[in-house]
């Protein structure tokens, strides 16, 4: 990207960062309604066991959803962001039991006992939120999403040696696939080509992912589907860089 480029990303981040305030105010509106809503239906005694974990469920969502209304503010600015010691593992199993409520069905193929990442797990969770939903929207009848995580070292280094270790998610869909031309521009803010698109949510998953010093990348073909995959370091922490 040369340097226009990247200014002209810059101001229309920043764009979208003064229409996303009016957008937050509007949604926080909402989840303070629904967020003690729901808190108090969990505690009503004649809840079926499984519909009071639906409901615990929705409101981790809800606590998401918060979370995506600070990252929309802090779009264009570096945020304060929590850190804190998690696995990817933890992050792919929440997503896919929010996308179950809904019965969609999520595939996971997890690697165990995954080294922990340092970072702000709900803004990872975001970045999965939104590569999971392209996926969804892309499949059709007899849809295979799976969402696989893994150890990957750019080097070959040995596992001792941490610094160099990643681990990476792949979300990999049956779908309808993306033209060579499309995958060149699905991290430029605003590209869409869904009708209903706001073309934000890769720009953000890349943003996400780039401050926790990883890198994000895309495979896909045109009628036969897309692999988004994630890598992340395990050791540093470059989100106070
Ligand atoms: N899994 C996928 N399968 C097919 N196309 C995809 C997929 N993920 C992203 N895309 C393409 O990238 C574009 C940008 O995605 P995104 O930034 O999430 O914006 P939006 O979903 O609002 O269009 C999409 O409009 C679509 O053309
Ligand atoms: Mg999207």
């Amino acid at each position: 990207m040369n340097s226009d480029e990247t200014d002209l990303q810059n101001s229309m981040l920043e764009t979208m960062g003064f229409f996303a305030a009016g957008i937050v105010h509007d949604l926080n509106n909402f989840l303070t309604i629904l967020i003690p809503l729901m808190e108090s239906l969990k505690k009503d005694p004649s809840l079926s066991k499984s519909h009071c974990e639906e409901i615990s469920i929705v409101l981790s969502g809800c606590h998401s959803l918060k979370e995506v209304g600070k990252r929309l503010l802090n779009f264009s600015n570096k945020t304060q962001i929590k850190t804190t010691l998690f696995t990817l593992n933890q992050t792919v199993e929440e997503t896919i039991g929010l996308f179950s409520v809904a019965k969609i069905k999520l595939t996971p193929n997890l690697l165990p006992d995954l080294p922990p990442i340092s970072g702000c797990s709900a803004n990872i969770s975001i970045a999965l939120m939104n590569i999971c939903i392209n996926a969804v929207q892309s499949v059709g009848k007899n849809s295979d999403i799976t969402l696989s995580t893994g150890i990957y070292r750019p080097d070959g280094k040995k596992p001792d040696q941490v610094d160099n270790l990643y681990v990476y998610l792949k979300v990999k869909d049956n779908g309808v696939g993306m033209s060579k031309e499309d995958v060149k521009r699905a991290f430029d803010p605003f590209f869409t080509t869904k009708k209903e698109g706001n073309g934000i949510g890769l720009t953000m998953a890349r943003k996400v992912v780039e401050e926790h010093g990883g890198s994000i990348e895309i495979e896909s073909t045109l009628g036969k589907g897309t692999q988004i995959t994630i890598f992340l370091p395990t050791t540093r922490n470059t989100i106070d860089s």
